[in-house]
């Protein structure tokens, strides 16, 4: 393999960066590793306001973890009240921009006060500490206030992304038992309004708990509301209390839910909770953004997934910065949408996916070449591998050869980013995350937990707790236990397949387990099978991901049919219509490819891998000793010939 390219940050940056060159890297990584109490007590110490301070750092039973115990401190007064006494109350917080143009600018000052308001809304319906609140909204800032509402009560949300369906609204309404939805009646997306209430009222036919829907609206369209239970938003507003004090919680207090797939056809509940999540989100924010009281940062994920979470709402909002938030797609009403909101805000920090990127690139240069990106001085890229050309062309054209860029890896469970470049310290190779971040002590094993060699591919687990760690998965201990803690002995497995080359340089190859990754959004392989059987046309399916040039996988299913006489072009359409309603459009299959059998082993377990085989290289080049009928595979490689 050629040896990739370095690019070592300029002088420049260097000289105004918050962590200054590798020895400013290693000082911090090395203080953590060695004395992790007092570096993170000091982290948290410098970074976070307490109403309490803690009696201990971190309690830790593997895998069992309590950081800052006894702690109390509130994620709203982190975000807000305590900006108030400060040159930040009149700072923007918010500038957000809807699809057609609207555009808001909300200060600190402002962002407390509506949160204020809907906090005491709340409240005055008996929501409390420990309550659970869905929300299931556009990107708008009454998102982030809905949000940050919640904190200040102490009630546990879970964000539910727009685009999940009635069904996975439903599920995740029930696994937590949630009383209240916060929802809207819409947004708007390539120029259409995509409603959400909809899909509110027909998962709450079944979520008799759900005591309130409160209702935001944005669109105005026609939407009924249910006597006794849905309430505007705007109405409740009109009576709203200006007095609601936040209220001290303990350190691990539930701030969050967040459901993400994993490899069963159920999705899990990532449990955050509230003291070392906001303290490690917070430092990263500057370490990783190196963010300056100037900049304008903008993060173009969607709240519902965990890069909203960490870096729209609690990092951002607790380090003071000023966010950008857009509400549409980047590609409406023309591809040029990004860098007019880039040009327009003077957006200094960029953070978004390869897959966006991309689609951008495909566009061509013409789109970002029309307008003056000259305000950015840094580029992040998070939720799958970049490939090296997407990151050169992010460089180049984006960031003119000037903006260091950050890939950063990490997961929903890890709460916040845990490999990536400090830029003004660390030289960056396109296409590797390059260094851990503090305290975190990341291997690449094999299945027995023995270290593999530089170069060598393995599984990439952590073998110390760091603050923003999930707590556990909600209401399954034990599934959390098995799936992360028992793979390889004493170390937290992160489902990653990985190398570490010989200057320490991480570098990620994917997942290793029936976890697909689309667009960077994570779909489990069982969660499209068991939708795809829940349709009566259909006997059996198996669901691999296939790679995709813009999405980085692209979801295939292979699908054998109960007998009976099928007509497969419209029957593919409608399955693969049926997913986006069981799921969510962003789970629409690309391809429904119908099969007399699928590929299995004696003892009847589907064999997956070969199919991954078949849709990535073509033919089957693996060991097929455990498969029960080669024909199997031979017809599927033909069929895949003629396509
Ligand atoms: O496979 C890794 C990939 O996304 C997975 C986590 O997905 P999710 O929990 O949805 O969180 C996405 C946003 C943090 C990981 O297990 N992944 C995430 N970031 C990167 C990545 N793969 C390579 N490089 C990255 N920077």
């Amino acid at each position: 393999m050629s040896k990739p390219a370095v690019y070592p940050p300029s002088a420049e940056f260097v000289s105004k960066a918050r962590v200054q060159g590798m020895e400013g890297y290693r000082a911090l990584h090395e203080e953590a590793v060695n004395h992790p109490e007092t570096f993170w007590g000091g982290v948290a110490e410098r970074e976070i306001h307490w109403f309490e301070k803690w009696t201990k750092v971190v309690d830790w039973n593997p895998p069992d973890v309590k950081w800052f115990v006894g702690g109390k401190l509130n994620v709203s007064y982190n975000c807000l009240d305590r900006h108030l006494d400060t040159p930040r109350k009149n700072k923007a917080a918010i500038l957000w921009e809807g699809e057609p143009g609207e555009q808001r600018a909300i200060t600190y000052q402002e962002l407390h006060r509506l949160v204020v308001r809907f906090a005491s809304v709340l409240k005055s319906r008996g929501y409390k500490a420990g309550d659970r609140a869905i929300i299931y909204m556009p990107m708008i800032p009454e998102a982030v206030i809905a949000m940050l509402a919640c904190t200040r009560l102490g009630v546990i949300h879970s964000v539910v992304f727009g685009g999940f369906s009635a069904e996975a609204l439903k599920a995740r309404i029930q696994d937590l038992g949630a009383t209240a939805v916060i929802t809207a009646d819409g947004g708007y997306r390539r120029g259409k309004e995509i409603k959400l209430k909809p899909a509110v009222d027909e998962a709450l036919l079944d979520c008799p708990d759900v005591r309130d829907c409160i209702v935001y609206r944005r669109t105005g369209s026609d939407t009924p509301m249910k006597e006794g239970r849905d309430n505007w938003w705007h109405t409740l507003d009109e009576t709203a209390s200006e007095d609601c004090p936040a209220v001290p919680l303990d350190s691990e207090h539930p701030l969050y839910v967040l459901y993400t797939s994993g490899t069963t056809g159920k999705p899990k509940g990532i449990l955050h909770t509230t003291g070392g999540y906001l303290t490690y989100v917070t430092a990263t924010m500057k370490w990783v953004f190196d963010l300056r009281e100037e900049d304008t940062y903008w993060c173009s994920a969607d709240i519902g997934w965990v890069t909203g979470h960490s870096y729209i709402v609690y990092g951002p909002l607790a380090a003071g910065a000023t966010n950008v938030m857009y509400e549409g797609a980047p590609d409406y009403p023309a591809f040029d949408r990004w860098w007019r909101i880039v040009e327009k805000y003077k957006v200094s920090i960029l953070y978004t996916s390869p897959t966006a990127i991309r689609a951008l690139i495909r566009q061509g240069d013409q789109w970002p070449d029309a307008h003056d990106l000259s305000s950015l001085r840094l580029l992040g890229s998070v939720g799958e591998p970049i490939n090296p050309a997407a990151w050169e062309w992010y460089h180049r054209v984006i960031g003119k050869g000037r903006c260091p860029i950050v890939d950063t890896w990490w997961q929903t469970e890890t709460g916040g980013i845990l490999i990536a470049p400090m830029p003004g310290a660390v030289p960056l190779k396109p296409g590797s995350g390059t260094l851990p971040m503090p305290g975190l002590v990341a291997d690449i094993v094999d299945l027995n937990g023995f270290e593999v060699p530089p170069g060598k591919e393995g599984y990439l687990v952590l073998r110390r707790p760091w603050p923003s760690m999930a707590r556990t998965i909600w209401g399954d201990p034990d599934r959390y236990k098995e799936q992360y803690w028992t793979k390889v002995p004493g170390a937290y497995f992160t489902g990653d397949a990985a190398r570490c080359d010989e200057d320490g340089y991480y570098w990620i190859l994917g997942r290793v387990d029936d976890v697909m990754n689309v667009s960077g959004h994570r779909l489990s392989t069982m969660e499209v099978e068991s939708a795809l059987v829940k349709h009566a046309a259909v006997a059996e399916a198996a669901v691999v991901g296939k790679p995709h040039e813009i999405t980085g996988q692209a979801v295939c299913c292979f699908v054998t049919l109960k007998k009976g006489q099928h007509d497969h072009d419209a029957l593919g359409k409608e399955l693969r219509q049926w997913v986006a309603h069981e799921i969510g459009a962003f789970a629409r299959p690309e391809e429904i490819r119908f099969t007399d059998a699928l590929p299995k082993t004696r003892s009847g377990k589907i064999m997956r891998r070969l199919l991954r085989e078949i849709v990535t290289n073509h033919t089957v080049a693996g060991d097929v000793t455990t498969l029960e009928d080669m024909s199997v595979i031979t017809s599927l490689a033909a069929q895949q010939d003629e396509d």
